[in-house]
């Protein structure tokens, strides 16, 4: 069984094939990243035009790759599925477009996939083991998630961000030292050349609730920033490792109370913060010391791809949770998660 996912939920154009759930035929992405670094994040507009222009390419080089072209996509492609939310309106729109053309041309049933269900169930891209229940901790540019999985489309949320998300945390310090976009992965380089011990940042426990808050770092790094030289090369690394280190250590004391609390035997980590060197280290550490089997994504499935919208179809297409007549797909900007 051969699945197409298109993925254009924010500022990458991603197509992908997988077999069988098991095997990646291809994974094509096209990010936007130098079209909206000089504005320090995404810009909306730009971001749907620039789909436009790329979602036929990305979705012929991921056939291509796959061996399949337009001639025999019939014989080839089973499902068709593309991400209808969360994400921003305007870029949604271009992928569920492409998906609903393809369908409609191929006769191909069409499923809707949630963004954010793309990200808890990544890991399992490459680790067939990974199998509910799990504690699914998502870490991305607009979540932070702490999710029990209880089976397949069964889910328990816990706890989110009641502000900034994670990687909105990083990319805003970034902007407050003068660094590049996205802010995570150059915070993550500088901070392996500073010292973690020497700014002690504030750690956002919220003790009493699962969720998470980030904007008392940003802003604590904010005022620290005004008081010190951000021209002087040793101040900036160690900020940064002193806010990566406050980020690392909210994220595993939460989600490894959680994991205790609810008795559950596994994490999936997802999402682009999920990259964070640190991060991995410290969950991969805990999750030794405490016995919990770690899922973690290799990068390129850690940020949005098609891929991981593809794993999602499948477990829809298993569970046959899905509806085969489907041409009523629109986008929805802010979409929940919902149990199938
Ligand atoms: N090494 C890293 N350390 C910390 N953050 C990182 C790292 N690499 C990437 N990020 C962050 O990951 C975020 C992008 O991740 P992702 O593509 O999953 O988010 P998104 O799709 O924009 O958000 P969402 O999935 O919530 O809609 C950015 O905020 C980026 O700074
Ligand atoms: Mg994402």
């Amino acid at each position: 069984m051969k699945i197409l996912a298109i993925e254009t939920s924010c500022d990458e154009t991603s197509a992908s094939v997988i077999e069988n759930g098991k095997k990646v035929l291809s994974n094509i992405i096209s990010s936007q990243i130098p079209i909206h670094a000089k504005y320090n994040g995404v810009v909306p507009e730009l971001a749907s035009r620039a789909h436009i222009q790329n979602v036929n390419i990305v979705i012929e080089s991921a056939l291509k790759q796959a061996n399949i072209d337009f001639d025999n996509f019939a014989n080839n492609i089973d499902y068709i599925c593309c991400t209808y939310g969360p994400g921003l309106a305007g870029s949604l729109l271009v992928g569920i477009m492409a998906a609903k053309t393809l369908s409609y041309i191929y006769n191909k049933p069409l499923i809707p996939i949630n963004h954010i269900e793309g990200h808890m169930f990544s890991s399992a891209i490459e680790n067939q083991t990974l199998k509910p229940p799990f504690l699914s901790v998502v870490i991305s540019g607009g979540h932070t998630e702490l999710i029990i999985v209880k089976d397949y489309g069964k889910y328990v949320f816990l706890g989110g961000t009641r502000d900034d998300a994670c990687g909105e945390a990083f990319d805003k310090v970034a902007k407050i030292l003068g660094l590049s976009y996205p802010g995570g992965p150059i915070i993550d380089k500088l901070a392996e050349l500073g010292d973690p011990k020497a700014i002690n940042f504030t750690r956002p426990l919220l003790k009493g609730s699962w969720d998470f808050s980030f904007s008392g770092i940003k802003t604590a790094v904010l005022n620290y920033s005004k008081k010190v030289d951000i021209t002087d090369q040793k101040v900036i690394n160690n900020i940064c490792a002193g806010f990566r280190q406050a980020v690392a250590e909210t994220l595993v004391y939460k989600s490894f109370e959680a994991v205790k609390k609810y008795s559950l035997e596994s994490i999936a980590l997802g999402g682009g913060v999920s990259c964070n060197s640190l991060i991995r280290k410290m969950f991969k550490d805990y999750s030794k010391k405490n016995n919990i089997k770690i899922f973690m994504p290799s990068p390129v499935f850690c940020t949005d791809n098609a891929t991981m919208i593809a794993m999602v179809a499948y477990y829809k297409i298993i569970n046959k949770s899905y509806n085969k007549i489907n041409n009523q797909i629109n986008p929805k900007p802010s979409l929940g998660l919902e149990n199938w």
